[in-house]
């Protein structure tokens, strides 16, 4: 099978321009970039992109996929479409299931499923303690037999110090990623919000940074000595930046991540009490929300995951206090980031593109995120130009929970192919593939 994509726009990695380039795909790899290309053979489908931005597939490396147990939020399934639609062709996944991820057998299961659907690469991470409850480390020499990424209690921090320690030093010996949710329970227990200016107004229980933040400079005087790769995911307050930044001037081994959501919005625009606008690490203030920007561009931050989190609208509805933690993030990453940031001069194309492509394989040593030829035939084209409103209504994920409803945005996914395959083609909306 071959595909041709004539006349998109590529970035230019030396000047960070766009290029005028031709792509051709043979099988699951990019065969050749170049301009004029024609199609010599008549097999060859032939896709004319004229203008549109066309970047290596789209990574993130923190979603919710929700299966097992959660079918009623999400399944593999409809998570991979919605990453599709959003422009990823690689997503890792998180293991707080039911039953959590902790085993080799429900590895194979996620990765089976995820074949099975074919929308997108699914990347699973597996538990870091049996059942997520902190107490007895996982067998993670045998998740990583099955495929696992890395470790990770992802929804809740790890409390004990001696644990993840062990768990450091367990993982760096299978030269696996420990992938950290950072939340310190006795300081976080019982909020719902940053504990800031709209936790007073409404008299709500509020999460301070240091929730976040002393697990971050914990863990970072724990993997010191270890060597191993330390992750920080949704890093979203100032210190924890901070310590990072400190961290990774001294050469540690330590990386971080930042949602769209922690970049775009901060405690004072949640309008009022309620939980679309609820999720874990909280929307903190605004000094916060410069301090992440800031991170990213130098380089403190590596790289952009949503933490895509859905969940159904009557768990929602339960309000501020009650409703579970989560946005749902896959189907509007990319246009709200290049319309708040790189149209308004905060980032560059490139850097915004780098940050969810290259930077995250780069980091998890992944084989993807690079537009070249003989790389695999993952991409993602992006029409810059057309504007649109965001409607949870046409969401393919089965999430509807977004504080992001109604925002007009540039940018949309059109076409995405994963390993040579269209996975999302927004002109054909009746899209069969995977059945
Ligand atoms: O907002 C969040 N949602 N934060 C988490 O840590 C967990 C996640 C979920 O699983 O819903
Ligand atoms: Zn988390
Ligand atoms: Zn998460």
């Amino acid at each position: 099978m071959k595909l041709l994509l004539q006349n998109g726009r590529v970035l230019d990695p030396t000047t960070g321009e766009l290029v005028h380039k031709d792509i051709l795909i043979e099988g699951q790899t990019i065969a050749k970039i170049g301009t004029d290309l024609n199609a010599a053979d008549p097999e060859t489908e032939v896709i004319d992109l004229s203008g549109k931005f066309i970047s290596a597939g789209l990574i993130d490396m923190h979603v919710h996929l929700r299966e097992p147990g959660f079918e009623q939020k999400e399944t593999i399934e409809t998570g991979t479409r919605a990453a599709a639609r959003g422009g990823f062709t690689t997503v890792a996944c998180m293991p707080n299931t039911r039953p959590v991820i902790d085993s080799a057998e429900l590895v194979k299961e996620v990765i089976a499923k995820a074949e099975q659907a074919g929308y997108a690469r699914v990347l699973p991470y597996g538990a870091i303690t049996v059942r997520e409850a902190g107490q007895e480390l996982t067998d993670m020499a045998a998740m990583k037999e099955a495929g696992i990424i890395g470790v990770t209690d992802d929804g809740v921090g790890v409390q004990s110090s001696k644990m993840m320690k062990e768990a450091m030093r367990k993982a760096h010996s299978l030269g696996l990623p420990v992938v950290a949710h950072c939340e310190d329970d006795s300081l976080a227990k019982g909020g719902c919000v940053h504990d800031g200016q709209f936790a007073a107004r409404f008299r709500l229980k509020g999460i301070p940074n240091e929730a976040e933040a002393v697990h971050v400079g914990r863990d970072i005087l724990l993997a010191e000595d270890i060597g191993v790769h330390y992750h920080v995911c949704h890093i979203s307050a100032a210190q924890s930046v901070r310590l990072v930044r400190e961290a990774k001037a001294r050469g540690q081994k330590v990386t971080a991540e930042v949602t769209p959501h922690h970049l775009l919005l901060c405690d004072e625009d949640i309008p009022e009490p309620n939980a679309m606008w609820k999720m874990n690490p909280p929307l903190r203030s605004s000094r916060d929300r410069e301090a992440l920007i800031e991170g990213l561009k130098d380089g403190t931050i590596d790289i952009i995951a949503t933490d895509h989190a859905p969940h159904t609208l009557e768990e929602k509805a339960a309000g501020m206090e009650r409703a579970p933690f989560g946005i749902v993030g896959l189907e509007t990453a990319f246009p709200l980031l290049y319309t708040h940031l790189v149209l308004r001069g905060v980032l560059t194309l490139a850097e915004l593109v780098d940050k969810m492509t290259r930077k995250p394989a780069e980091i998890f040593g992944l084989p993807y995120g690079v537009l070249a030829e003989g790389k695999p035939a993952d991409l993602t084209v992006i029409d810059l130009e057309e504007e649109r409103t965001i409607d949870p209504d046409t969401f393919l994920s089965k999430g509807r929970n977004t504080p992001f409803a109604g925002w007009r945005v540039k940018g949309w996914p059109v076409l995405t192919i994963m390993n040579g395959k269209i996975t999302w083609n927004q002109a054909d909306t009746a899209l069969t593939f995977g059945e």
